[in-house]
């Protein structure tokens, strides 16, 4: 399987991503956890080139976190794929379509059409967007902000728009989660969906 977490910065992903990893270790299966950008060393690299200080135009920020996401696939993803491992991504294609896509205004189908050729159209087998009000992910977020979450709330605002747009959009493989419930009980019921799928 290879399940993603998406939602706003605050939203709980990690968290939960970190959950279901460590849930299905336990139930003996071979898990690969991840995350975007970075989870490689040149991804890394990116990472701090695209959420440090330097302004970074919107096609140059869509094609630096492709270019973290097409080494991510070929170094980790695919290779565990390949050899039957779970794969759990913290962030994916949609934060690309959501942030990039529809946040920034570059185009869902653009920056789609971007994301499958470098990920060789690797998509998710389920995607879990998180769900929170945007007050709450505000305070989760705490007070050391990246570039992108420098933006505000009204940036964040258009990010939530995106994520529920996509949702519907992709209707088949987002999973909409309400994450205003305690962690555990969150993870419980993503827990349930992955049951259906495995
Ligand atoms: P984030 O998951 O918040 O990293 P961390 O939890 O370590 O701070 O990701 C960093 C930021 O990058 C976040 O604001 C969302 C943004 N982002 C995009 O705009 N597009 C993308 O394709 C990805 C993967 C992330």
């Amino acid at each position: 399987m290879f399940i993603t977490f998406e939602g706003v910065d605050g939203s709980g992903k990690s968290t939960q991503a970190r959950l279901l990893a460590e849930h299905l270790r336990g139930d003996g299966r071979d898990v690969v956890a991840t995350r975007e950008p970075g989870g490689t060393e040149l991804g890394e690299r990116v990472r701090e080139i695209l959420l440090g200080g330097d302004a970074v135009s919107p096609w140059t920020e869509a094609a630096l976190f492709a270019a973290a996401r097409a080494q991510l696939v070929a170094e980790v993803i695919r290779p565990a794929l390949d050899r039957g491992a779970d794969v759990v991504c913290d962030r994916y294609i949609d934060s690309s379509l959501a942030y990039q896509g529809l946040a920034r205004g570059l185009g869902v189908e653009r920056v789609l059409e971007l994301n499958l050729l470098v990920i060789g159209g690797r998509l998710p087998d389920r995607t879990f967007l998180l769900l929170v009000p945007l007050d709450q992910a505000a305070v989760r977020r705490g007070s050391n902000p990246d570039r992108i979450e420098r933006e505000g709330d009204e940036f964040v605002a258009r990010v939530d728009g995106a994520y529920r747009e996509l949702a519907g959009i992709f209707a088949q493989r987002i999973v909409t989660v309400d994450a205003t419930q305690p962690p555990q009980e969150v993870a419980e019921l993503i827990r349930g969906h992955i049951r259906d799928l495995s």
